[in-house]
This record gives structure tokens, sequence and C-alpha cells, in this order.
């Protein structure tokens, strides 16, 4: 029944009245030599019927999961697909991905895909708004999955507001973005420069100001960078953590190296993400011999301030280089993000990645939470997980980025 090759998608259609404009986002899809599969609910066939489907797409349609049950469909469909598009989305299909809910073709099928999926939500604006909706909609995208829109603009009742279906065409230049993303080789071409690590500030030959990080986050997105193909710079902060194989290695120990080094690559570099953590002040007097407790030198420590590497950078034209900062907060929720905003206007990134870090979190740790906010402050996705997987996450998230 199914090809089961690489260009395998599947589009699920719900019954809101954008479904005629789906017709469009599958024509489209087509074109570009993908094998598109699509699913409508039985509302959907009330919009637009089985045969338009079936014409436009090449393939036969299943509404009922007990439709080709001898091939099990739904787990067939969903199971092969590389990525999945629902669209028009309608309040009640994003209520019952949210909740697993599985009561028909579109929902078992979409239950059994493992790839990424991509929502374009469609519904009148009271609908879109309600905290019900929103709640869904904030918990799907926990969970990683992708959305474009809704838009503002005039809706079928008549009225205007949030809620309009995006273009199909807006529509189908995200998806293919998130398909080239997941492409092994996404990155191909690019050189992307990544620091980890912590930077430690002597205080004499024995001592240092330092902070926990280990490297990891950093190392891991170097990694997923190399495997999606760039050329990859790894800027070794004090690393604890072993480098990944492939990537070119240059170390800094101090703020001040960071900054040279950095300067040095900018020019050259297509992607910079800046995950070490730097200390914003270092000793004003580096000691040359150890400093004694008895001559009261530990007492007090005069500090000055390092200069902020990445926002420096962020001042200098960058052409369609893309900048990606961090932000580590002691702050939780709705504080941190606020804080994580505020970094980006000082920073000017264009991605920032948010992650609470302390008390058993962030920092030194193999798992990490963490949420990518683009440079107007969106939230485009937040998820948990190793940090393996977090870091193929940012690299899918940068790799789909359009300034
Ligand atoms: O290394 P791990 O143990 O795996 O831990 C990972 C991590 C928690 C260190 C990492 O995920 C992280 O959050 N890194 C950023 C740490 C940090 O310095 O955050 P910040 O919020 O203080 O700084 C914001 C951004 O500005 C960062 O991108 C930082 O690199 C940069 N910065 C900060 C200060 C400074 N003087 N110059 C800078 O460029």
């Amino acid at each position: 029944m199914l090809s089961g090759d690489s260009s395998h998608v599947v589009v699920g259609v719900s019954g809101g009245i954008a479904a005629y404009k789906a017709v469009n986002v599958v024509r489209l899809l087509k074109k570009t030599g993908l094998d598109v599969w699509v699913v409508p609910t039985a509302n959907a066939l009330r919009m637009v019927g089985a045969a338009t489907w079936e014409a436009v797409s090449g393939h036969p349609v299943y509404t009922d999961p007990f439709d080709g049950a001898e091939d099990v469909a739904h787990v067939l469909l969903g199971s092969k697909a590389k990525a999945f598009l629902l669209v028009p989305a309608t309040a009640n299909v994003i209520g019952k991905l949210a909740n697993g809910i599985a009561d028909d073709m579109l929902s078992t099928t979409v239950l059994s895909a493992t790839c990424p999926i991509m929502v374009a939500p469609a519904m009148h604006h009271q609908m879109w708004t309600n905290p019900a909706v929103k709640d869904n909609i904030s918990r799907l995208k926990k969970r990683g999955i992708h959305f474009i829109g809704p838009v503002s603009g005039e809706l079928t009742s008549g009225d205007s507001g949030i809620g309009r279906l995006a273009e199909p065409e807006e529509i189908v230049d995200s998806f293919l973005s998130l398909l080239n993303s997941l492409d092994d080789y996404s990155l191909r071409g690019k050189h992307v420069v990544v620091t980890a690590g912590g930077t430690r500030e002597p205080l004499d030959p024995v001592r240092f100001l330092g902070n926990y990080s280990s490297g990891r986050q950093g190392v891991e997105i170097a990694r997923a960078a190399y495997l999606a193909g760039a050329e990859v710079t790894l800027v070794d902060v004090n690393l604890e953590v072993p480098a990944p194989a492939g990537v070119n290695l240059v170390k800094a120990h101090t703020a001040l190296e960071l900054q040279e080094v950095l300067n040095n690559l900018f020019q050259d570099l297509d992607i910079l993400v800046m995950t070490a953590a730097v200390a914003d002040y270092r000793p004003a007097i580096v000691a040359d011999s150890k400093l004694k407790k008895s001559q009261n030198h530990l007492s007090q420590i005069e500090l000055i301030e390092n200069p902020d590497i990445l926002a420096g950078l962020g001042k200098l034209p960058r052409e369609n280089k893309i900048l990606v900062g961090f932000a580590a907060e002691t702050a939780g929720g709705q504080l941190g993000i606020e804080y994580a905003r505020k970094k980006i206007l000082e920073k000017q990134t264009d991605i920032l990645v948010y992650n609470q870090v302390g008390h058993g979190r962030g920092f030194g740790e193999v798992t990490n939470h963490v949420c990518i906010l683009d440079s107007d402050g969106s939230i485009m996705v937040e998820s948990s997980g190793s940090k393996q997987d977090l870091a193929k996450l940012i690299i899918s998230n940068i790799a789909c980025f359009k300034k």
C-alpha cells in the first residue's frame, strides 16, 4: 500500500471551512516531489469530497479506521510518515491531539506518528483565544509540535481577528523547512561556531572564579551541527566532557580569551551558538604567586567588568549570520522568560535558548529543559529531555530559521 520512502508525508484535514485551502497545500507539496497521503475527517469531507483529495494526492483516502483494516492503515500511514501536517486544524482536532483522544482515522493516525508534526490552526478568533484552546496549544508546543499561524484577517463569520489559516504558500514553506531540517545534511556548507564550557577568571596561579558549566550542552550542539553536515568549530572553554569527533577545536580559558577567539572567527562563520557560561566580572589583579591567607589578600577581591561578548558581536554588521544566545536564569516560569526576552534585546540575538539553572538544573546535568525564543521574544518551541535530544531540536530550529 505505502511506498515507505523518505518522501512520504501525511496531510490531515479537519472539518473547518478552510479545508478548501488545504487542496492547494497538497497540490503545492506534490509539486515538490513529495509522496502526499491525505487523511480527511468525516467533517472535512462535508467541505471537500474524497474524490478531490484522491485526485490531488494521487492516493486513496481513508476516513474510518476500519477502512483498510487488514493493513492497519492508520498505523502504517502514521509510522511511515517523514512529517505530518494538520491543515486546517480545528479546535476539536487540536483538543484531541493535546489529550491523546483517538476516535477516528485522523486522530488515530496522528497518534501513531513518530515523526515531527506541524499544525496549521484555523478557527474563529473567540475560539482561538478561549483558555481551553490556549492550554491545548501550549501543551502541544511543550511536546515539540510545530505551529504555523493562524494569522489575523477576515474570518468566514464576517468579522475579523486572529484565527485565519496562514496562506497555503506560507504553510508549504514552513513545512518544507521542517522537512529540510530533518535532512541529515540540512546545514551542509555552513560554518557553525559553538562555544561550550565555563570561563575561569584567574586570581592567582592556583585559584579562579568560575561556574558549574560542564560544556555538555554545547558539545551536544556541536555534535548535532556536525551530523547535520556543517563544518563545526567548537570553542573549548575548559570543557569537562570530551569534544565530539570531526570538529575543529580552539581553546579559550577566560572571557577575554574567548572574546579574542570569536573576534577572529566572526568574519568566517555562518552561525554562532553561544552556549558557554561567561563570567561577567574578573579579578582586577592576577597575582603571580599564590595569595597568602595570612596576608589577608583573599578577604576582599576587587573585580572589574568583563566585556559582554555576545552583545558586542550583536552590534556588528552580520549579513546572513545567525546569532544564537543562551539565557541561564535561576528564575523559572514567566519571570525567567521575561529575563530571557531582555537578553534578546541587549544582545540582539536571532534565537535565544532560555534554560532554568541552579538547584540541580541545567549546569552539569545530563538533561535540560529549554525554551527557544525568536528575536521578537515569541516562543518557537519548549521541550525537556537529554541534552543530546535538545541539541538536535536546537539545531533543527536553527536550520529552519529564516531572517
Ligand atoms: O555546560 P553544561 O553543564 O551542559 O550547562 C549548560 C548551560 C546551562 C551552561 C547552558 O545551557 C547555558 O545556559 N549557557 C549560557 C550561560 C550564560 O552565561 O548565560 P547568561 O544568561 O549569563 O548569558 C547570556 C548569553 O550571553 C550567553 O549566551 C552567554 O554566552 C553570553 N555572555 C554572557 C556574559 C558575557 N560577559 N558575555 C557573553 O557573551
